[in-house]
């Protein structure tokens, strides 16, 4: 296989962009996503590759749980908070304000749309893992177009 070519081709594929969120106690983990896509409706399934090393995936293997914030057109800036290490000050993750669900899901107060899963299966392959999820809440705080990949010129993939 030509790796360039390679690079290239897996780079077409069409991504949106997340902030994906787990809690444990106290402590939560947030991080940017884009390999993020529903799988199935009946249940209603997404599937994520969460990297191996993050904090997210060491969280959310304990938890079971995680919540997905979807990013609105505008908001590259929040993508960007959220690349590092989460700091949690008060009410807030990296200065953006967030609430908890009564199930104890994480939602950032500015995006515009969330859903909560819990974790159904995990395939373990390569440095992402495959999570597998069941969405079993969702939230609409306003509805707009959603931010994607493409238009931020950043690359995750290839
Ligand atoms: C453009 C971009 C897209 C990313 N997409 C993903 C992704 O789909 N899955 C993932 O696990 N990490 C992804 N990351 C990396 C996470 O944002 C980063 O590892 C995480 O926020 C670090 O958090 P941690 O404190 O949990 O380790 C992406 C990073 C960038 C710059």
């Amino acid at each position: 296989m030509d790796e360039q070519i390679k690079k290239k081709v897996l780079r077409m594929i069409s991504y949106g962009l997340y902030i994906l969120t787990t809690k444990k106690g106290e402590e939560i983990a947030a991080g940017t996503i884009n390999w993020l896509s529903q799988c199935s409706f009946k249940p209603p399934l997404v599937m994520v590759g969460v990297k191996k090393d993050s904090n997210s995936y060491r969280l959310l293997l304990e938890t079971k749980r995680f919540t997905i914030n979807i990013l609105g057109k505008d908001q590259k800036n929040i993508a960007q908070a959220f690349f590092g290490p989460t700091k949690r000050e008060n009410q807030t993750l990296n200065q953006y304000e967030f609430y908890t669900t009564k199930n104890d899901g994480v939602v950032l107060k500015d995006c515009p749309a969330f859903f909560e899963c819990t974790v159904k299966h995990i395939y373990d392959e390569g440095d992402h893992a495959v999570v597998i999820g069941e969405v079993v809440d969702v939230g609409l705080h306003n509805e707009q177009e959603p931010l994607y990949m493409l238009t931020t010129g950043w690359f995750y993939g290839g």
